[in-house]
């Protein structure tokens, strides 16, 4: 565990203790971000950005302090912060601002979450564009090689997952980005599971649209943003134009603020901004490599307890250091949402069952390949965060074999 944070989360205070392992999906809060929210709404509840009375002028301040919170953290000195309500509303802005024509070719990997997938379906009916997929490699990792070939045949934008959610692999965003920028092909980064677990320099890579959401970064739902290169963003044209995002209007029409103003729409998310700056500031003090090597530790403790399980396949990479904190697997004969029941009733562990909002992978040829050609349906997942620890780890592994011997008892595993 990493030194105290568990006394931080009044969740984990509950009893019996709960095991949380969906993470992924989304994490805890401690404390110091629930009070941020609530001496928002207690102490100045108003309105950024408009109001010049002095709790309007705290809020507007606040709201610029968060901008800076995130420019800092994830190392992106020049790119724009655009608040967003979370990682799906910042790839739809780009997917549908952005200037494509008619037979622009948009590359997206074979293992995008919905979030990175959907958007350019729609933008693809909408617009005509092309979506092609570059296939995961048999190991589940990128494939460099298909990812050139179909580069090299024309991109209006390249738009990845930087970590996976559904096996946690993440692929090798420099080499990406470099290739991608040699072509002057600009790249969109689904950063959902990325930026809460590991470092991220934005700037060193010159990234130009990387989306993110604090509800799986210790912050509170509602929340998200992008962060985007100035010059790339100037061509996004915004989705929810109306209060606060232009610089006059008339009964004729208007001439829109600069960025970022021009993409918030309306009164924002005040009470989330606070507290996602608060849960930055948090994840800051312990210091993203810390969170890095505390997640790895943790999941090769996993993977080596889960592959000592008879009829357990674990999804590659199996190596748990290209894995970040996340495991899916399967158990034989097991269905995984029944296994997420169980471990929930019986341990109270919770663990996240099914196909991750990943299913074109899952309804794909790719799939079936990894579980000896029988179709699965979904995967168990466990994905870890600052406040699991070994024990946790090791009463989780003892659960599952518990699951396993429950199935063996019933002639499920034949
Ligand atoms: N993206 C979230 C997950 O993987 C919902 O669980």
């Amino acid at each position: 565990m990493l030194v105290s944070v568990r006394d931080d989360f009044p969740f984990l205070q509950q009893d019996p203790t709960p095991i949380y392992f969906d993470n992924a999906c989304m994490t805890l809060r401690p404390r110091q971000v629930i009070d941020a929210i609530v001496e928002y709404y207690e102490r100045f509840p108003v309105c950024g950005g408009r109001s010049v009375h002095h709790h309007g002028m705290e809020v507007t301040m606040r709201v610029q302090e968060a901008r800076e919170a995130f420019r800092t953290f994830l190392r992106a000195p020049d790119h724009e912060v655009v608040f967003m309500k979370n990682t799906t509303e910042a790839i739809n802005l780009v997917a549908k601002g952005y200037p494509f024509e008619r037979g622009d070719r948009v590359l997206i990997t074979g293992y995008e979450h919905n979030s990175n997938l959907v958007p350019w379906h729609q933008v693809s009916h909408m617009k005509g564009i092309d979506v092609v997929v570059v296939p995961p490699t048999a190991d589940m990792t990128f494939d460099m090689d298909c990812f050139q070939d179909e580069l090299s045949r024309g991109a209006a934008m390249v738009s990845v997952v930087h970590t996976s959610n559904l096996n946690g692999y993440t692929l090798p965003l420099r080499e990406v980005v470099e290739i991608a920028h040699d072509r002057d092909v600009p790249v969109m980064v689904d950063g959902a599971q990325s930026a809460p677990h590991k470092p991220v320099a934005l700037g060193g890579l010159e990234v130009d649209f990387f989306a993110l959401s604090s509800h799986k970064m210790l912050g509170p739902t509602g929340l998200g943003a992008l962060l985007a290169l100035p010059e790339r963003l100037e061509a996004v044209e915004p989705l929810s134009p109306g209060g606060g995002t232009i610089k006059d209007s008339s009964y004729t029409g208007y001439v829109s603020a600069g960025a970022p103003d021009r993409y918030e729409g309306g009164l924002q998310h005040y009470a989330g901004i606070i507290g996602a700056k608060a849960a930055i500031d948090y994840l800051s003090r312990i210091g993203i490599e810390e969170v890095e090597a505390h997640e790895r530790r943790l999941t090769a403790r996993l993977t080596d307890g889960l592959l000592d399980i008879e009829g357990v396949t674990i999804i590659p990479p199996l190596d748990p250091a290209m894995r970040s904190g996340i495991t899916s697997f399967i158990l034989r004969g097991m269905n995984p949402h029944d296994v997420a029941i169980l471990l929930d009733e019986i341990g109270h562990i919770m663990i996240r069952s099914g196909r991750h909002c990943v299913d074109s992978w899952f309804d794909s040829e790719h799939s079936n390949a990894w579980f000896e050609g029988v179709k699965v349906d979904g995967t168990c997942r466990a994905s870890l965060y600052i406040y699991n620890t070994e024990e946790e780890v090791d009463i989780f592994l003892e659960n599952v074999k518990g699951v396993m011997n429950f199935v063996a008892d019933e002639g499920r595993i034949a």
